[in-house]
């Protein structure tokens, strides 16, 4: 989605917009601009395409400045152009924003009436002229922005700056994810972690409905009424180079190869090996209230939906609770059936799916208890939730979703055994050595790293294909699910994830020579039938792509291309399996050259419906 940042500051600072953006081009754009007060006057730059355009205009018009706000902008009114890039302006007054403002033509048409003029197609152009009008009926500009975003419907995370007030910045958001940076002498806004990082982890998140005004002097948050909010910073402990690739060729290989760590970081703090005990301070559920629930829901979207179904494999099989499994764009208008006795578990890397956070509205708003597996502190699904299970991974900036994924079904395993101690329904033996297998996943992802150069030449002796499919059973179904996502969002290449038990009930007629097969083939109580299937692709002529803990003797002969993972339980070889499917993925499209880190048509996150 779109991208905001903003500074203010004592001293003239003539990079942070232009490297704030930079750091925010993952989510998606295509268009950007700035806007600062320089000798009184508003000074604007916007391009469509690239951030390097605009770099390209401030070479021949610099822009220093002592206040200023920028945006990187992904289109959803008005078609990618200069004069639809924000900021957009009246009068002095300059708005950069992300969101979808839906009742803005009739706000147009009231503006217009009003004697405003508008050169854009888009929704948020409207803002500042709104903003404007009201300061010509006597609101101050503060007074002003907050009557206008209270005319609003719909989502909004802005930032306001206006010549006649250069020594502030106005910023406001609902149901778009705003962050400020602090530091002294100096503050900060931008949509998210990494755009602030390099000037400062200090930061305050703001909720939905406040209004924060920033100062050289500090920071003001108030409601949109007028109520002053005392708010707490958060240290972020990503240092700014976590942000970058360190040395890798793309974000998503960087990530991939983060997994341990990630892993690693998700568990630190949470369990005791010795006592078998997890600890989830942040889930904020008593036992008591674990005794209430008759059925879970896990609800998502792309990668984190397969996590919540792998989810359902974990809490059935352990703890014997009714679990469902739904996507957020479908729960939110299903008008489902939930209350008090419901647990709703919402998974999201970024914390801002739109669809995902609809969805937990609706469930919280029938009395359901809303946990949240989230990778981002203190975003908006996370601030709506009763309790809350951090995914350590750091920030994910690839498109494509790897360690948070992984990390998700580590979390879901820490939330099970959590459950499972507190309704002893799990054996204290048992509960330890489920500890150990978790352990020891960290070092087995790194077995299978190692194999790199071995899985790139596997992959790409099938990049040429046009079609892929991915076979898996039970809990590893879901990840053939995900090998499928991987493959198609950064190669663009069709790929189609299946279970295996279905392909003599019709995607059978797909094999021949052309339709490379992954088969995710482990020793777990499904491993016959898995090389049966083997058989029933080879047997066709298909090529097949063998995941698998078993000894190269026992399916070598039968596959085409033989990637060997360590063997764990069985409820952890959905962790191992995905390693080499985001490797496979990652080498054919390295090897296509497409945009590995931004895929054409996909933001990261994924904030309007
Ligand atoms: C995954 O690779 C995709 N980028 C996408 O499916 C993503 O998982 C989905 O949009 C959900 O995002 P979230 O986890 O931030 O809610």
């Amino acid at each position: 989605m779109c991208g905001i940042v903003g500074f203010i500051s004592k001293n003239k600072d003539t990079n942070f917009l232009i490297e704030g953006l930079k750091k925010l081009e993952y989510r998606g754009y295509d268009s950007a601009g700035i806007a600062v007060v320089k000798d009184g006057e508003i000074a604007v730059q916007r391009c469509e395409g690239k951030i390097r355009n605009l770099e390209k205009k401030l070479d021949d018009f610099p822009m220093e400045s002592t206040i200023g706000i920028g945006h990187t902008r992904w289109a959803t009114h008005g078609k990618p152009s200069e004069e639809n890039a924000h900021p957009h302006q009246s009068a002095g007054v300059v708005v950069v924003h992300n969101g979808i403002i839906e009742n803005y033509l009739e706000l147009k048409e009231m503006l217009k009436g009003e004697g405003h003029k508008f050169t854009s197609e888009t929704d948020t152009e409207i803002i500042p002229h709104l903003i404007q009008s009201f300061m010509k009926k006597g609101d101050d500009f503060e007074a002003a922005v907050n009557s206008a975003l209270k005319m609003i419907r719909g989502s909004y995370a802005i930032a306001v700056i206006n010549k006649a007030e250069p020594g502030k910045l106005i910023t406001a958001r609902f149901s778009s994810p705003l962050v400020l940076g602090i530091s002294s002498g100096e503050y900060f806004v931008a949509s998210d972690i990494p755009a602030i990082l390099s000037h400062t982890n200090e930061v305050v998140f703001l909720d939905d409905g406040e209004v924060a005004t920033l100062t050289i002097d500090g920071v003001t948050v108030k409601s949109l009424d007028g109520v002053v909010k005392e708010k707490k910073s958060t240290i972020i402990n990503w240092s700014p180079v976590m942000a970058e690739k360190a040395g890798y060729k793309h974000f998503m290989l960087k990530e991939i190869f983060e997994q341990p760590q990630a892993i690693i970081d998700t568990i630190s703090g949470r369990i005791s090996e010795d006592s078998g005990k997890v600890f989830l301070p942040d889930l904020n559920i008593t036992t008591d209230d674990l005794k209430k629930v008759k059925k879970i829901t896990i609800i998502a979207c792309g990668t984190s939906w397969h996590a919540a179904l792998v989810g359902k494999f974990l809490i059935e099989e352990l703890l014997r609770i009714p679990v469902e499994v739904d996507l957020g764009s479908e729960y939110r208008y299903r008008d489902p059936i939930v209350g008090e006795d419901d647990l709703l578990l919402l998974i999201s890397q970024s914390g801002e799916t739109a669809d995902t956070l609809a969805a937990l509205k609706e469930g919280k708003d029938k009395g359901a208890k809303i946990v949240s597996i989230c990778n981002v502190v203190g975003s908006s699904i996370t601030r709506v939730s009763d309790g809350v299970i951090y995914t350590h991974a750091g920030p994910e900036i690839g498109v494509a979703s790897t360690k948070a994924f992984t990390t998700q079904i580590i979390a879901l395993y820490l939330f099970t055994l959590f459950t499972g101690e507190r309704l002893e329904l799990i054996a204290l033996d048992d509960a330890k050595k489920m500890l150990l297998d978790l352990v020891l996943i960290p070092n087995q992802i790194k077995e299978i790293l190692e194999q790199k150069d071995t899985i790139d030449k596997i992959a790409k002796k099938y990049s040429h294909a046009s079609d892929f499919l991915y076979l898996g059973r039970g809990i590893n179904y879901p990840i053939a699910l995900e090998g499928a996502l991987k493959l198609k969002e950064i190669s663009y290449i069709h790929a189609e994830g299946y279970p295996a038990g279905e392909m003599k009930h019709g995607p059978i007629a797909l094999i021949d020579e052309a339709l490379p097969v992954v088969v995710i083939a482990v020793r777990d109580k499904t491993f016959e039938k898995m090389l049966g299937n083997i058989e029933e692709v080879k047997a066709r002529g298909g090529q097949v792509i063998a995941i698998t803990d078993a000894p190269a003797d026992e399916i070598g002969a039968k596959a085409d291309g033989v990637i060997t993972i360590p063997t764990t339980s069985h409820l952890l070889m959905p962790v191992l399996a995905t390693i080499p499917m985001q490797m496979i993925a990652y080498a054919i499209a390295d090897f296509k050259g497409t945009d590995v880190d931004q895929p054409r048509n996909l933001a990261k996150s994924v904030t309007v419906e």
